[in-house]
C-alpha cells in the first residue's frame, strides 16, 4: 500500500455492518496509514456489527446522535483524545428515511418522519462542521467527505424525502466548503457513488431492478463499497489538496449517461408486444 494517509487521523460515522460503506472506507484509511475513531449512535451499535469492525482492529468506538449537538461537541472531544490532537479527516456517512423504509409515496409522506430525514441526513453535517468550527477539533488543511447520491439533482422515482435530504446535504458541502476553507483550508466534498446492496441503500421496493438497470447503463458498470472507499481516502490525502466544494462521482459513468443500443432495442421490444395485444 502507498501509505496516503500516514500520520493522519480521522472520525468515520456510519460503520453499521461489514456491508456499510463507512465500513469499507474504515479499512482503506487503516490501510493506508490512518488512525481512526468510529462512532454510531447507540441503537446502531446494539443492533450492528460494528463492534467487530472496532475490537478486530482495537478501534475507539464512540457513541453519537449525529442530530444532537451535545454527543458531537463529546465526540470530538474524546476523538482527539483518544487520538493525539486534532482530527485531519471526517467521513460522514449517515442517512435514513422512514418515510422510505415505509414505502410512504412522496407526495404522501409523514411531515414528522419527513423532518426527521433532513434533520438526519442533511443537517447533520451542518452540526458536525459546525461544532468542529467551533472546537477548532479540524487540522488545518484537513478534509471532510459526505456520501450523496445522483437524486439529489435528477427526479428518482421512489428515492423520496431521501432527494429532498441529499440536495440539501450537497448545499451544505458547499456553503461550509467555501467557509470552512477561508477559515482553516479545510476541504468539504461529496462522493456520489452507484446504488451499493446496504442497510441504508436497500430501502426501496424496485431496488434490485435498479441495481441491473444502472448497471447497465454505466459504461464502467456499477462501483463497489471498495470502489467509493478509494475515492475517499484520495480525498483525505494531501493529493487533493486544492480539491473542495466538488461532487464527485463513483457511479462507472451512470451519471453522464442516457441511452444505450440495448434499451432502444427493449424499449422497441415492448412498444411491439404493446401494438400485438392492441391489435
Ligand atoms: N448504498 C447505496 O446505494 C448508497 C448510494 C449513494 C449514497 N449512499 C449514502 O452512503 C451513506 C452510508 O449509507 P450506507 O449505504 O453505507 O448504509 P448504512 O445503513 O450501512 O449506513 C447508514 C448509517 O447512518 C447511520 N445513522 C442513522 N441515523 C443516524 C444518526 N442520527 N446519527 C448517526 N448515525 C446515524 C446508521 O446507523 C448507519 O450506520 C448514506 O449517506 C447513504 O445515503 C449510499
Amino acid at each position: 500500500m502507498s501509505q496516503l494517509l500516514a500520520g493522519k487521523k480521522g472520525v468515520i460515522f456510519g460503520a453499521l455492518d461489514e456491508r456499510s460503506l463507512a465500513w469499507h472506507v474504515a479499512l482503506r484509511c487503516m490501510e493506508e496509514g490512518a488512525q481512526i475513531v468510529l462512532t454510531n449512535t447507540e441503537v446502531a451499535i446494539q443492533l450492528g456489527t460494528v463492534r467487530d469492525l472496532a475490537s478486530a482492529h482495537g478501534l475507539p468506538l464512540i457513541v453519537c446522535d449525529a442530530t444532537n449537538l451535545e454527543d458531537i461537541r463529546d465526540l470530538f472531544a474524546r476523538a482527539q483524545e483518544l487520538l493525539g490532537g486534532q482530527v485531519d479527516f471526517v467521513l460522514h456517512a449517515v442517512a435514513q428515511s422512514t418515510n422510505l423504509r415505509r414505502h410512504k409515496s412522496y407526495e404522501e409522506a409523514n411531515y414528522t418522519y419527513f423532518q426527521q430525514t433532513i434533520d438526519i441526513s442533511a443537517l447533520s453535517l451542518h452540526k458536525i462542521l459546525h461544532t468542529a468550527m467551533e472546537m477548532d477539533a479540524i487540522a488545518e488543511g484537513g478534509s471532510v467527505v459526505a456520501l450523496s447520491y445522483i437524486a439529489s439533482e435528477r427526479y428518482f422515482y421512489g428515492y423520496n424525502d431521501m432527494g429532498d435530504a441529499k440536495a440539501m446535504l450537497e448545499s451544505i458541502a458547499r456553503q461550509m466548503g467555501a467557509l470552512y476553507g477561508r477559515k482553516k483550508r479545510v476541504r468539504v466534498n461529496i462522493v456520489s457513488p452507484s446504488p451499493i446492496p446496504t442497510k441504508a441503500g436497500g430501502g426501496w421496493k424496485e431496488i434490485d431492478f435498479f441495481y441491473r438497470y444502472s448497471n447497465h447503463l454505466s459504461p464502467l458498470g456499477n462501483a463497489d463499497a471498495d470502489d467509493c472507499a478509494g475515492v475517499c481516502v484520495v480525498l483525505f490525502s494531501d493529493l487533493m489538496k486544492r480539491v473542495t466544494m466538488q461532487t464527485i462521482y463513483c457511479d462507472g459513468g451512470f451519471g453522464r449517461t442516457i441511452l444505450t443500443p440495448e434499451l432502444v432495442d427493449d424499449y422497441r421490444r415492448i412498444e411491439e408486444v404493446k401494438d400485438k395485444n392492441e391489435d
